[in-house]
């Protein structure tokens, strides 16, 4: 069975002053699904112990919006994932796509950061999704699989499956413009028939094991929808978990959805 996840991203927003007031109302609205789903909170670089503090024991762990690929070194301004560890983070985004719109990280630099996440013993969660423009050329599947594969070839396909994958349409983040069941549907069952064509015959089928959540305008309003799909395996989370009473509500609804709270999940 696939744990659900659910993951806030709270990309470069906050403030000692707002993150203490946001944590402070959510930490008692996800107290309910803390042990039947993995929740983590993502927060900018300079708030990661503050942040880490904040969630103490509650089992929600802490993750990293970005990583550099080097270890160590004459990197002025980057962030390795030794230094993440250190400050408690279980969860690693990498290959966001304003990542690589805005700072124009290729899928190989994504990959280089995907191996040095899973290096560590953390938790790598790769970013995929089309643009607007690539979707209207039809080219979504295309471009999904070649960000996967990028990361196939640099870690092997069993190290993918220790990684969670989400995928973000591009022209959804952010937008208000949520992809409909139907087209999310449709892309997570193409990412996993994806990762079972790379599987060699005796590997086992490694995807059904990897889990593949949703990102893109997610709301308290279309999240019940959106994790009710079958192969959908949670959220990641911009814009609304910036708002304790929206983020706890989408948590409601991923446990609903996944029947945890009620003991019939719906993956077996
Ligand atoms: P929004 O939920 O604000 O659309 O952002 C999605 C996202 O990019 C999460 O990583």
């Amino acid at each position: 069975m696939r744990k659900p996840i659910l993951i806030a991203n709270w990309k470069m927003n906050g403030s000692l002053q707002s993150n203490q007031a946001l944590m402070v109302r959510l930490l008692p609205r996800l107290r309910l699904f803390r042990k039947t789903m993995d929740l983590a909170v993502c927060p900018p670089f300079p708030y990661l112990f503050q942040v880490r503090d904040l969630l103490g024991y509650t089992g929600i762990m802490l993750g990293a919006q970005n990583v550099s690929s080097y270890v160590s070194g004459a990197y002025t301004g980057e962030v390795s994932a030794t230094m993440l560890q250190e400050m408690g983070c279980r969860y690693v985004l990498v290959g966001h796509s304003e990542r690589r719109a805005l700072y124009g990280e290729t899928s190989q630099d994504v990959a280089a950061k995907f191996r040095s996440v899973l290096g560590l013993g953390l938790i790598p969660v790769l970013c995929v999704g089309e643009t607007l423009e690539e979707r209207e050329n039809n080219q979504t599947r295309t471009v999904i699989e070649q960000q996967i594969q990028a990361v196939i070839d640099e870690v092997g396909l069993a190290s993918l499956a220790r990684g969670v994958v989400a995928y973000e349409p591009v022209w959804a983040i952010g937008t208000g413009k949520t992809a409909t069941p139907e087209q999310v549907s449709l892309v997570h069952q193409d990412i996993r028939q994806f990762v079972a064509r790379c599987a060699p015959e005796a590997s086992g089928d490694i995807s059904q094991e990897l889990r593949v959540i949703y990102g893109g305008s997610v709301k308290p309003g279309n999240a019940f929808e959106l994790f009710s799909l079958p192969d959908v395996d949670g959220g990641l989370i911009g814009g609304a978990s910036l708002h304790a009473d929206d983020f706890g509500t989408i948590a409601g609804a991923l446990a609903e959805a996944s029947g945890v709270l009620t003991g019939e999940c719906k993956v077996e």
